[in-house]
């Protein structure tokens, strides 16, 4: 009897798949900072049963109409809105993201944003390897103390809780703003439900790590960077288009906020030429949340997993539909 086929659309580590190769022929985008042409995953898709697919990848009602096959994507990420949800539930296909394995690293990524946006990092680093100093001053480079500070985080998922944590190590004041309340946060690790606008108010770094949906498309625009303190830090480890680029460059060039540390942009890979990336009080990263070597293993084995499971008939383990 033959195999289904999946087809995996980045170059994956093969020590990654081993789950899959029992039960499924794999195809796999042979390159790993390529993304695969659209056509081509339209042809591969075309007679796959699984896709395993990136962030970066537009999965949508077109591509799963013509994928009589697919019974299961599996999203190398814990985010999904770049597959259509609704499509996937109509057709039966099954959808799954990689949770919980990222959670720690993600959140080591934000923490390290805020420091290197307050304590200005990147521009320190850069101006010693650009040989530009020449003496020690009391207030060369000096930026913003993290400690005892006020972090308010949007979005008190998994990610957020462990922001939280280690927000409460640096003995910072905890907000928090949620679809829901989360009493045990709360009482956990000390952190303060708070109205969006109060907030914002409130916060010396604004933290947004809330998923990318209707609601949180756009919300931070001009009228939130105008609740914000003149001395905040705004801080962007969710999704890009949470915010209204527009307004957070208008922001920071009429001085309204004081930097934005960001590893997520409206168009990814973000144009050279964006106006973000010329200002000194932005620190740019590449998407590189959960980008640690042992985790982006876990996140490539569970994916494989997710689809090898679905595929034999078994329940996949981290599905989201
Ligand atoms: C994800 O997995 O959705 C995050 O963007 C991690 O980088």
């Amino acid at each position: 009897m033959h195999k289904p086929y999946v087809y995996i659309t980045r170059k994956l580590p093969e020590e990654t798949l081993s789950s899959l190769r029992e039960v499924a022929e794999i195809g796999m985008w042979p390159f790993e900072e390529e993304a695969v042409p659209r056509h081509v995953l339209f042809q591969e898709a075309k007679k796959a049963n699984g896709l395993l697919t990136m962030l970066s990848d537009k999965i949508d009602d077109e591509l799963m109409a013509q994928s009589p096959s697919l019974k299961v994507i599996a999203n190398l990420a814990v985010g999904y809105d770049n597959i259509d949800i609704d499509a996937a539930k109509k057709k039966g296909i099954a959808v799954c993201n990689t949770p919980d394995v990222l959670t720690d690293s993600t959140a080591d990524l934000t923490f390290s944003l805020i420091l290197a946006t307050a304590r200005r990092i990147v521009e320190s680093a850069l101006y010693v390897k650009e040989g530009k100093w020449n003496s020690w001053g009391p207030l060369l480079l000096a930026g913003a103390d993290v400690h005892h500070k006020t972090i308010g985080i949007v979005g008190m998922g998994r990610i957020g809780e462990a922001v939280a944590r280690r927000a409460k190590g640096f003995d910072m004041n905890i907000l928090y703003h949620n679809r829901n309340r989360k009493l045990h946060t709360e009482s956990g690790l000390g952190a303060t439900y708070k109205e969006f606008h109060d907030l914002l108010k409130e916060s010396d770094f604004v933290v947004c790590l809330a998923p990318l949906t209707a609601e949180t498309r756009g919300m931070f625009n001009r009228e939130a960077f105008q609740f914000m303190k003149k001395s905040a830090i705004f801080i962007n480890a969710g999704r890009g288009a949470s915010v209204d680029e527009k307004a957070l460059i208008e922001a920071l060039q009429n001085k309204t906020i004081v930097g934005a540390g960001l590893d997520v942009y409206v168009e990814e890979p973000i144009d050279p030429q964006h106006p973000l990336l010329s200002m000194s009080q932005v620190v740019a990263l590449p998407h590189i949340g959960s980008a640690s070597v042992e985790t982006r293993m876990k996140m490539a084995e569970l994916a494989a997993r997710n689809i090898a499971k679905k595929l034999s008939g078994e329940e996949p383990e981290t599905q989201v539909l």
